[in-house]
């Protein structure tokens, strides 16, 4: 594709000024205006670069960590460049996505995935796009997600991920662990300088969950890639909470018990109707969760509704449901990991059956825990995972540390490289996330203030009461999060509080960690009246590590 091609489209889109961006030294939308930048990225090889424009492209997308759904209609510079890490066998494509000079707002956006998926592509990138950011996101060298994935992409590893039974694609592994991101963002770059002729003013990374984690891993090793990072509900912990996280179907599996969704979801109602106004405010979010001493089995029995059937909560029911939220416990007492707060949902990841009209029901795990037993522990695509012992299962435990904690983690605490850089970031976490534990997010900041008592200066947390997984829930979102992250990189207004709304429009502040959103004044029945301020959280002192030796980070 030729530049003549392109500069027709941007004169009818109104954009004159392609014209003298690209006098002023940049290049066209073609291939030959890009070069792979091997000379700052040795151990790889290029396969090939493509350039196209891309024009009036609509798709709906969203930034990550928010519920911003919108409908955008896009004009860009569509670069991929295709490279080798050579004896590895990878092929990675990092994907660069160009406005026209004059809709370039001057910045770069990296964007990360979730689940087992380096990126979701066009989902995030094109609210990006359409912001003015250049955008770029990787496949690490393995499937893409997206939002037409039904699960199968961003839920399980497989196949990329063993090469044959016993056997896993430690390359590929690497590549989505770690080394992609920096690939990606010095091929961003470049593109960048071919492209328009100069650096961006200023690079910013966002991601959620597994592109929470990637945020994560940028700041720990990559510390000059990006100047501000947003790592919303990050998947820090990877290699432990998804296999921890199976631990409630795995009780279920004991037990021989499958609760339909309907018990499991009155249980977390009972919780809720428990632990509320322990946070001084009826509003269906439990905010003080370690105030939360609601013990399931004292419910058993208790009728409930069931799409119009009354039965009854069962006391198998009430192990199960206490699974999800304890986390996996060795005979001997030993944590395997922690469980998700009593506000939420258990039927989207942890709890799962199918059943029919009378209740009759079988587990029907999501792929997400399970996979990871599967291929990456047990490294067999036939292993029965409803038929682990205790001691294989928290077997399986420690081997995912050893195995995979080095590659895939990103919870180093010593951020200080990323400080010297002068680097922003700004982690925020649902306390209602179905997926990932909270405590796992806590834990790993606590660790960052231990190390560096002034990491406040550069790297701020927010507990987002009652909020779900990345968006979701009955609790406010803060999704102008990345918009105070670039203020804070390029104005210096470090966020005291990210502002958040919940669906019904009411504006909460959320609070930079160790402080917590408090209730002050107002009444409940008129969610507008409500005040809340920052205080200090009690829990904060304790330190959740303390209790756990698996948490020292080698
Ligand atoms: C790449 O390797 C060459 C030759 O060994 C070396 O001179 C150069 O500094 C290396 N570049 C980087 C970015 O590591
Ligand atoms: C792109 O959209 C603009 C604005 O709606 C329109 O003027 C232009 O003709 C479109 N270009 C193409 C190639 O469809
Ligand atoms: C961008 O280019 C890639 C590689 O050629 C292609 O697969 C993709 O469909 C293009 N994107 C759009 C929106 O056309
Ligand atoms: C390289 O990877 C491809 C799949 O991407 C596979 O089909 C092929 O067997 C691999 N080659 C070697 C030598 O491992
Ligand atoms: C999370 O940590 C707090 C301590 O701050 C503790 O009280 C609570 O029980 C833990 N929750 C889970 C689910 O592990
Ligand atoms: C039970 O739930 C059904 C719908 O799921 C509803 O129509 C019915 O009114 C409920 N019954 C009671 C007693 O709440
Ligand atoms: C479950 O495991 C036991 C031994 O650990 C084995 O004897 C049994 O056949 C297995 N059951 C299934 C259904 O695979
Ligand atoms: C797991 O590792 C811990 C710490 O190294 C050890 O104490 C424990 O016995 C191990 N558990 C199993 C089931 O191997
Ligand atoms: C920085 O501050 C100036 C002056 O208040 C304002 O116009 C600009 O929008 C701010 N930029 C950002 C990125 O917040
Ligand atoms: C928050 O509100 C409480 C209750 O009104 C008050 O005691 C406290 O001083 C306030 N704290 C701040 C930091 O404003």
């Amino acid at each position: 594709m030729s530049f003549s091609k392109f500069l027709p489209l941007a004169l009818a889109l109104g954009h004159g000024p392609l014209v003298s961006g690209l006098a002023a030294g940049a290049g066209a939308c073609s291939a030959e205006s890009f070069n792979f930048p091997l000379d700052q990225l040795n151990g790889t090889s290029s396969l090939g670069i493509t350039a196209s424009p891309v024009v009036n492209y609509t798709s709906t997308s969203l930034p990550p960590g928010t519920n911003l759904v919108g409908s955008y209609t896009v004009s860009y510079c569509n670069v991929t460049m295709t490279y080798t890490h050579p004896g590895w066998n990878d092929t990675i494509h990092v994907t660069v996505q160009l406005p026209a000079q004059d809709s370039w707002n001057g910045r770069l956006e990296g964007f990360g995935g979730g689940g087992y998926a380096a990126s979701f592509g066009l989902l995030y990138s094109v609210a990006g796009v359409a912001e003015g950011f250049a955008t770029v996101d990787t496949d690490a060298g393995h499937v893409k997600g997206s939002a037409q994935d039904s699960g199968q992409v961003t839920q399980t590893p497989y196949p990329w991920a063993l090469t044959s039974p016993g056997q896993v694609n430690t390359a590929l592994l690497v590549d989505w662990g770690s080394i992609s991101l920096h690939e990606m963002a010095v091929i961003a770059k470049a593109a960048i300088e071919a492209f328009y002729g100069s650096q961006p003013t200023y690079s910013y990374f966002a991601g959620c969950s597994g592109g929470g984690r990637q945020a994560m891993m940028i700041a720990e090793r990559y510390a000059g890639d990006f100047d501000g990072i947003l790592a919303v509900a990050p998947a820090i912990n990877i290699e432990s909470f998804i296999p921890a996280g199976f631990w409630a179907e795995h009780v279920m599996g004991k037990l021989g018990y499958y609760p339909p969704a309907c018990e499991v979801d009155a249980f977390t109602q009972a919780a809720i109707d428990a632990c509320d106004e322990l946070d001084g405010v009826q509003d269906s979010i439990i905010a003080s969760p370690e105030l939360c001493k609601f013990d399931p089995q004292s419910v058993v029995g208790q009728s409930f509704n069931c799409s119009g059937t009354t039965r009854q909560l069962t006391a198998e029911g009430a192990t199960i449901v206490d699974a999800a939220w304890t986390g996996p416990r060795s005979a001997e007492g030993a944590l395997g990991w922690f469980g998700v707060n009593k506000d939420a949902a258990l039927t989207s990841f942890y709890i799962l059956t199918e059943c029919t009209s009378n209740y009759a029901c079988t587990p029907s795990p999501t792929g997400l825990w399970d996979s990871w037993l599967i291929y990456l522990l047990a490294k067999d695509p036939e292993f029965d995972v409803m038929n682990m012992t205790d001691a294989q299962f928290f077997d399986y435990l420690n081997q995912t540390k050893v195995e995979y904690a080095q590659m895939l983690a990103a919870a180093n605490p010593d951020l200080s490289s990323f400080k010297a850089a002068g680097g922003k970031l700004i982690i925020w976490q649902g306390l209602a996330d179905e997926a990932i534990p909270p405590n796992g997010t806590i834990a790993f900041y606590q660790q960052v203030l231990q190390l560096d008592s002034d990491a406040q200066s550069f790297a701020r947390f927010f507990e987002a009461p009652g909020v779900a997984h990345c968006y979701g829930g009955v609790g406010a979102i803060p999704n102008g999060a990345f918009d105070q992250l670039v203020s804070w990189v390029e104005n210096g207004t470090a966020p005291d509080t990210l502002t958040a709304v919940d669906t019904s429009g009411n504006t909460r502040e959320l609070c930079p960690y160790p402080m917590k959103q408090t209730y002050v004044s107002g009444d409940a029945a008129d969610p507008t009246s409500l005040v809340f301020n920052c205080t200090l959280n009690p829990a904060a002192s304790e330190i959740i590590a303390d209790e756990f030796a698996f948490f020292t980070y080698e």
